[in-house]
């Protein structure tokens, strides 16, 4: 059986531990420059059908720290663009006998239907409005390293909860891990109640900010928005922007937090993003471990491995 990493939702605190646990094992290994448990004879597909630049260059450098081979894979120039199927491309991966994929999509649902045709070891980079596992994992980790514990502490995910599948993961695991999760934005981006998301709901900024120990901020993701979800960018920005002068009802060691990319001016200022509370630099930073951490432990399942 192969043990697949598809969302935050489905594991378990014990998992989730496990999981930053082992991450911040690695990081301290990398850091010291100590050895790290080799996962070889390995090739995983790194197979990005939408854009990426943290979630895709964290994947290649934590399988380099771990001894994996990777084979790229680019939806532009393969059969697909020929009319091949998902299905069939993935089978071909099987039988050309890669060991385990790096999936992200545009669709919600598309590595959960991987890792049904391929039989090794599948790992969501994000899938649509679904979610994006390693993102809360890594963004997880670094709010452990600043507050000691995810326990108890009030997180506000602020802006496109909507079309996030980072605030959906972060949710997840925030959550299961005791915190208070808040969702803040305007009515068009927030999912309605009958999503089922574990968090309570805020159309106010200063409202849903208040005393927050952590605030993540969203980008507009207006490649998933359709037209009439928000009025006009420039109105978004004057309402809920993260900024010197909205930081002030939150906590005032609060962290701020973005996966990324950023669209400055709009979300957040480069006060928040660039100033002492930005944690942004750190996310980035775990995000190789968390996922030298997910490669570990899907690969690592059934396998003679050194004991780490
Ligand atoms: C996010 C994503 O792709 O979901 N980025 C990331 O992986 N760091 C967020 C976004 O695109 O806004």
């Amino acid at each position: 059986m192969a043990r697949h990493l598809l969302g935050i939702r489905h594991l378990d605190k014990d998992q989730i531990e496990d999981l930053l646990s082992l991450s911040a094992d690695f990081k301290l290994r990398v850091i010291e420059g100590k050895p790290v448990p080799k996962v070889d004879k390995v090739v995983v597909g790194m197979l990005f059908f939408e854009n990426s630049t943290r979630t895709r260059v964290s994947f290649e450098q934590a399988a380099y720290y771990l001894g994996m081979k990777t084979a790229n894979f680019s939806a532009s120039s393969s059969s697909m663009s020929k009319g091949e199927t998902l299905k069939d491309t993935i089978l071909t991966l099987r039988y050309e006998r890669l060991n385990g994929l790096v999936m992200r999509h545009r669709m919600s649902g598309t590595p959960t239907l991987a890792a049904r045709h391929f039989g090794g070891p599948v790992i969501n980079a994000g899938d649509g409005q679904h979610e994006h596992p390693t993102q809360a994992l890594g963004d997880a980790l670094t709010i452990i390293e600043r507050k000691g514990d995810l326990d108890g502490l009030i997180v506000a995910i602020v802006g496109d909860v909507e079309h996030s599948r980072v605030a959906r993961s972060n949710a997840w695991l925030l959550s299961k891990m005791g915190a208070e999760v808040r969702f803040v934005g305007p009515r068009t981006l927030i999912p309605p109640h009958s999503a089922m998301l574990p968090g309570s709901v805020y159309y106010d900024l200063a409202t849903g900010i208040a005393n927050a120990d952590v605030i993540i901020c969203l980008r507009l993701q207006k490649e998933r928005m359709s037209e009439g979800m928000l009025s006009s960018v420039g109105e978004y920005a004057a309402m809920y922007q993260v900024n010197r002068e909205t930081l002030k009802y939150a906590s005032p060691d609060c962290l701020v937090m973005h996966p990324g990319p950023l669209n400055r001016g709009i979300e957040v200022d480069d006060y928040s993003a660039d100033g002492e509370q930005s944690a942004i630099h750190s996310q980035i930073e775990n995000g190789v471990f968390v996922r030298m951490a997910s490669l570990y432990w899907a690969f690592t399942e059934n396998r003679e491995s050194e004991t780490i």
